[in-house]
């Protein structure tokens, strides 16, 4: 079931390494954006607040693990990223092993040989650490299943892999699941893990469309990580915990009832609000451009003066996610591609849409 891409690293790797007989496991896993925002956390990689996310489709992180038991007293672990031995994300990923090892005791004597490549460009700015940490958490899960031929429920599965994916990026909790995903205690819910959003979305406002606009491809100044860092002692950490809350029985009831206006004014008091936070923490940073600006001023005109239902998103950084359902995608694309292609980096768009979220590509497809 190996693709030809992965079957030529597999080779690569086994030059040295990959013995003969190894058991092999594979998640395509894909990245998410947040509608509302995860900003800020406390405790073990726990959220201040809670957030939404919609699951995307075509921008996924496939992961694949060959696993033996080791000859030696400790295991080891390979691990290719992009095709790259000495990619950064390496020693992150070897190091986060190491961290969730009390919940998978025999890691500790495994040798493990990871494959991990994005389908969307290393080079297109945007974040790939929710889908590479939920496809390697649900590899690992899948592991544990198959080692101890213990029969989980689906259920608790992918309660599991959120939890574990979490521990390596807060994001790629809510990546094991697929369309609306919440994280974050509420009036419900859990800060451990994701769970799939309970609203029954609205036909009117089903099936949403995601056209990132690559502003800028460049690493970005300040880290997500240390942004969160800096919301400890943050000014407006309380006022951010209640907007987030608040903002997420708006999303939650415009969903519901498929009021679009609510929906795009909720995203976009979140997407500025999440740089108004970066703006006004110690020290403040600016990851917007002015190409963003521009394109965002644009998408609000066009939904008020062309009733064009369309709207935005931003992450932590420059790039702009323009969100349209179904009903509209003419109209929207034909916009994106008059007005805001020229605010990109090349003419970079990435299309995509709302995903169904991850599924297991190995042969042993039992999970
Ligand atoms: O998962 P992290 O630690 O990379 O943080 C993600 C933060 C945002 O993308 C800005 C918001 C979110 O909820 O995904």
């Amino acid at each position: 079931m190996l693709n030809k891409k992965y079957r030529d690293e597999a080779v690569l790797l086994k030059k040295e390494k990959i013995p003969e007989t190894p058991k092999i496991v594979a998640w395509e896993a894909p990245s998410n954006i947040a509608l509302i925002k995860y900003w800020g956390k406390k405790g073990n990689q726990l959220p201040l607040a809670p957030s939404l996310s919609m699951t995307l489709s075509n921008s996924n992180t496939r992961t694949e693990i060959h696993f033996k038991k080791a000859e030696g007293e400790n295991g080891t672990i390979s691990f290719l990223f992009n095709g790259e031995p000495d990619h950064p994300f390496v020693k992150k990923v070897k190091k986060y092993i190491h961290r969730i090892e009390p919940y998978f005791p025999f890691l500790k004597d495994m040798d493990l040989y990871i494959i991990s490549r994005n389908t969307f460009p290393h080079s297109a700015g945007l974040a790939s650490s929710a889908s590479a940490m939920s496809s390697l958490a649900l590899c690992i899960c899948s592991i544990e299943t198959m080692i101890n031929k213990e029969e989980f429920s689906k259920e608790r599965f992918f309660q599991k892999a959120s939890y574990i994916a979490r521990l390596g990026s807060g994001s790629a909790s809510r990546s094991v699941y697929g369309n609306f995903v919440e994280w974050g205690r509420h009036t419900f819910g859990a800060d451990e893990f994701a769970y799939p959003s309970s609203v029954k979305i609205h036909n009117t406002i089903n099936f949403i469309h995601d056209s990132i606009l690559i502003i800028a491809s460049e690493e970005k100044s300040v880290s997500s990580s240390k942004g969160h860092s800096l919301m400890k002692h943050h000014p407006y950490k309380e006022a951010r915990i209640k907007q987030a809350t608040e903002n997420l029985d708006k999303i939650r009831k415009a969903l519901r009832e498929g009021d679009f206006e609510s929906f795009a004014e909720t995203t976009e008091n979140e997407a500025l609000s999440l740089h108004a936070l970066m703006l006004s923490s110690k020290p403040g940073y600016i990851l917007l451009k002015d190409q963003t600006i521009l394109a965002i001023e644009k998408i609000r005109n066009q939904r008020k003066k062309n009733k064009t239902k369309i709207t935005f998103t931003l992450d932590a950084g420059p790039n702009v996610h323009v969100l349209y359902p179904l009903s509209d995608k003419d109209k929207a694309r034909d916009f994106i591609e008059k007005e805001l292609k020229i605010h990109c980096e090349n003419g970079k768009i990435i299309h995509d849409f709302i995903g169904a979220g991850p599924e297991r590509v190995d042969k042993n497809n039992d999970s």
